[in-house]
């Protein structure tokens, strides 16, 4: 097979997880000897498909887990590729465990010790314990996410090469710039943060570390006029610093980035202060002088595009917006909070198929009115989407198919309402300990209901 063969094969992404070695195994060692395994132990392989018995293998001990999390072409709703027509991508990487070091930059000699003045991050080691399973609770929908997240890969990885290979930044421009944009609540922050954790996996063949900072806008605003410039500066020495370790991939998160950013144009009209104009001025400074940084990813998320200063817009390479979630994305999101709660013992599987759901709910509840088409088939959990399509077509009375149904329902709502919705429609409709997964669907129906009517008070009938 040719090199240029190859390049046009999309790439089936597989992650190894590796138990904590204490740095006595590397990661090098690991992707090759799995993926010389896989090529020669498989002919195709599935998406979520974990792999076993490969404790054989001479780093098998290190080994915790083997699982094939992506595909990178356009047929993403296929599950099964064969490795004949895809790009084996096997990544091998360790979980830090949850940490958080909040810091507060020094305070300079002169300057007064006042926290109002000391411009805050949060840094933490990638890829991290805290977001693992961030991103997979994202995937579904998040297509164009995928897309961007190879894009991401691809010209940091181009930028990253020994410096005799390294494309010269003032001659190909790239400002390490992603901007996620979107209405409140449809995982803008989230999804940096997820971006960040999988962006250190996949670009472990070219850092051996990756560090995830998250700037606190806020804390950039002084009250002492003049300051919030000099703070910024002072928040790009510090990533600058860590930069300076060129085999850690520094991903920087900038929340609500349109408070530091406002458009100068309003500073000049009177109608902003002159703090605000240094601040967006130093920020602009500051993006550019980053620009020779290989190891550097700024990810800014906002709820308004239009209030921030063009010339930063300008500099921002990839610009997203996060919409509201699609029905199937909907599905995914209630599957997994489902499951959860089934884990968990919150919602048990229900005792027959014939189970009468009006009993255990509250007796104020509508729910006590009708739910004779909740006749289900005890779940042990909710399978994915493309599963419950194929294995449960001819079931419509499947907690998976009516869960379809309310997801389509929900159209509409923002992620956050979502996420929450499963829990609480528990607790407001249901009022003994633990609800059947008959009683927790139904509930959630009146919820979505109930939630649908307060974003449209006038439209009565959402029955259908
Ligand atoms: N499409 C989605 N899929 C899964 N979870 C989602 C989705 N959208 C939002 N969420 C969940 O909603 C919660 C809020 O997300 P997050 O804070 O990232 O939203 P945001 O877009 O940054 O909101 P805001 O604009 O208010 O800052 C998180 O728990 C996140 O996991
Ligand atoms: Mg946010």
């Amino acid at each position: 097979m040719s090199t240029n063969e190859t390049s046009f094969k999309p790439a089936l992404h597989v992650e190894c997880r590796m138990r904590d070695t204490d740095g006595f195994v590397r990661p090098d060692r690991v992707r090759e000897e799995v993926t010389e395994w896989i090529c020669e132990n498989f002919i195709s392989l599935r998406i979520d498909q974990r792999l076993e018995n490969y404790e054989e293998l001479n780093h098998g001990g290190a080994i915790q887990s083997i699982s094939v999390v992506g595909f990178s072409g356009v047929q993403e709703d296929s599950l099964f590729h064969r490795l004949a027509d895809v790009q084996l991508d096997v990544q091998a990487y360790m979980l830090h465990p949850y940490v958080v070091d909040d810091h507060v930059s020094e305070v300079r000699p002169g300057q007064q010790h006042d926290d109002e003045l000391k411009p805050k991050t949060r840094t933490m080691p990638l890829p991290s314990a805290n977001i693992h399973g961030l991103w997979e609770s994202f995937t579904t929908r998040m297509g164009i996410v995928i897309y961007w997240l190879n894009c991401i890969r691809e010209l940091t990885s181009k930028v990253s090469m020994t410096k005799s290979q390294r494309l010269d930044p003032n001659i190909v421009s790239w400002n390490h710039l992603v901007l996620l944009y979107g209405p409140p609540g449809t995982g803008k922050s989230s999804l940096s943060r997820a971006l960040a954790h999988k962006l250190t996996i996949r670009l472990g063949k070219y850092f051996l570390r990756g560090k995830l900072v998250e700037v606190d806008p806020q804390s950039l605003f002084s009250r002492y006029f003049g300051e919030s410039g000099q703070l910024v500066a002072q928040i790009f020495e510090q990533i600058n610093a860590m930069a300076d370790d060129e085999a850690c991939l520094i991903c920087v998160v900038i929340d609500e980035v349109e408070t530091l950013t406002s458009p100068r144009e309003r500073a000049a009209t009177g109608n902003e202060c002159g703090d605000a104009l240094r601040a967006t001025n130093q920020l602009l400074t500051c993006i550019d002088a980053l620009r020779h940084r290989p190891n550097i990813v700024l990810f800014c998320t906002s709820n308004m595009l239009q209030a921030i200063d063009s010339a930063f817009v300008d500099r921002i390479d990839i610009k997203q917006l996060v919409p509201n979630p699609c029905p199937r994305a909907i599905y995914e999101i209630f599957r997994t909070c489902i499951n959860e709660l089934l884990r968990t013992g919150v919602l048990v599987p229900s005792k027959s198929n014939n189970e009468d759901p009006n009993l255990n709910m509250r007796p104020e509840s509508p729910l006590s009115q009708s739910v004779h088409d909740f006749v289900l088939i005890e779940p042990i959990s909710i399978p994915r989407f493309a599963e419950m399509e194929i294995r449960l077509y001819d079931q419509p009375h499947a907690p998976a198919r009516k869960l379809w149904i309310i997801s389509q329902k929900a159209d509409g709502l923002s992620g956050r309402t979502l996420r929450k919705l499963p829990f609480l429609a528990l607790a407001l409709y249901t009022f003994t300990e633990p609800s059947t997964i008959h009683e927790g669907l139904y509930a959630l129906s009146l919820a979505v209901e109930h939630e649908l009517r307060a974003y449209n008070p006038h439209d009565t009938d959402l029955s259908d």
